[in-house]
């Protein structure tokens, strides 16, 4: 449903006019599982996205419609219910609790939700809705936040209400993305720098069809735990390291006795993957997008066996990316344990890229990949129908 289309569906029940907002999902081209230890990671915003229709009410009522999920939920404002965690309102509701945990004043209002940020993929379906609601909330509470401000409500939304133990990129970049570019994101500092993307190239993402999910206690969470005792080692070495950021892989060599192998390894993902956006920074700026493409193979080894976090289906699509003409590289982007593999193709090659990548992962999983062409995309905001 188009933004035009969701604003009349809205009108329709609830009388007074709406406003329309959005908040895109994201694709992380590298530095994974870097953002909760002050890392760099290289998200862009992408075409993909969520849109809410939004208009006030005059009761105590918070009512959200999901047009995809065919269900409406009302919330009592003065009541919020804690206990929406594994449901698609939860990350609505939690978004008006860390709202007004953050001193905004949340109106009544009424919320009718659409978006088609493909769920469980990997590629920030809940931080768009997040993003989206706080975006149109602040919106009809007259209020304003920078988009950093945004994605600290939105983050401690997942964290503390939905329970997932998330770091803040997705939520930065649906909030701050620019089109044309990847954000070079400082996840300690919160600021970033712009990476264009070469207008002659595309952003492919495959979608092994595996889903993924970070809030179910699993993996993501383990990873984060390991990622922290390996940090906790290197404090205890040298007092200065407070985050894995911190730290070189010298640190990590010298602590090497005092963490988990397991540890050990997630680190030097973790240190290893912060530098390649550094270094993919200076790749890009000075054109050589062969070594920027190099650099995201070497990155899909790194989290598929330092972090340990892929899987076989997602190694089989990013080796049919790697090996296509036309293709610089490929590797799994986001949360891992399943969802996508981001490819960097010439536009030109488009076509034989998708025909292949899809008859080859059906050929060797029995499984139909979506494919999608994406562009990069601005953050969140209103817009017109
Ligand atoms: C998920 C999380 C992010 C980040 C990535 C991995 O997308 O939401 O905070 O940790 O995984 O890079």
């Amino acid at each position: 449903m188009n933004a035009k289309e969701l604003k009349k569906t809205h009108e329709a029940v609830e009388t007074s006019p709406a406003r329309l907002f959005r908040a895109p999902g994201r694709v992380n081209l590298v530095g994974e599982h870097t953002d909760y230890s002050g890392g760099f990671c290289m998200p862009a915003a992408i075409n993909f996205e969520t849109i809410i229709a939004a208009s006030l009410r005059s009761d105590r009522t918070l009512k959200l419609h999901s047009i995809d999920f065919n269900d409406t939920v009302e919330v009592d404002l003065d009541a919020l219910p804690m206990d929406r965690q594994g449901q698609w309102s939860g990350y609505c509701i939690g978004t008006v609790w860390s709202l007004r945990d953050a001193g905004v004043e949340v109106p009544a209002a009424a919320l009718t939700i659409t978006g088609d940020v493909p769920q469980g993929a990997g590629l920030s379906s809940s931080a768009s809705l997040e993003v989206a609601t706080a975006t149109a909330l602040l919106a009809l509470a007259g209020k304003t936040m920078s988009g950093g401000e945004i994605a600290r409500v939105c983050q401690r939304a997942e964290n503390d209400y939905v329970g997932a133990p998330v770091g803040i990129m997705d939520q930065f970049v649906s909030a701050n993305g620019k089109a044309g570019s990847a954000l070079i994101l400082d996840t300690r500092a919160l600021t970033f720098d712009l990476a264009p993307i070469p207008s002659h190239l595309r952003l492919v993402i495959a979608n092994s069809m595996v889903k993924h999910s970070l809030a179910d206690g699993g993996a993501y969470a383990s990873r984060r735990r390991e990622v922290e005792e390996g940090t906790a080692a290197l404090h205890a070495y040298r007092y200065d390291i407070g985050l894995l950021r911190d730290a070189t892989l010298e640190d990590l060599e010298a602590c090497k006795a005092k963490m988990s192998p397991e540890a050990f390894k997630r680190c030097r993902h973790v240190i290893t993957d912060s530098q390649r956006v550094l270094d993919g920074m200076e790749l890009l700026k000075a054109g050589d997008i062969v070594a920027f493409g190099q650099m995201l193979n070497k990155a899909h080894r790194s989290y598929r066996d330092d972090f340990e976090a892929s899987c076989a289906e997602c190694d089989i699509l990013a080796e049919i990316g790697q090996a296509q003409p036309g293709c610089y590289g490929s590797r799994l982007t986001g949360g891992g344990f399943g969802g996508c593999v981001v490819s960097v193709v010439e536009a030109d090659a488009i076509d034989g890229f998708v025909t292949a990548i899809k008859a080859n992962y059906l050929a060797q999983t029995g499984i139909t990949a979506e494919v999608y062409v994406c562009s990069t995309a601005d953050g969140a905001g209103e817009i017109k129908a």
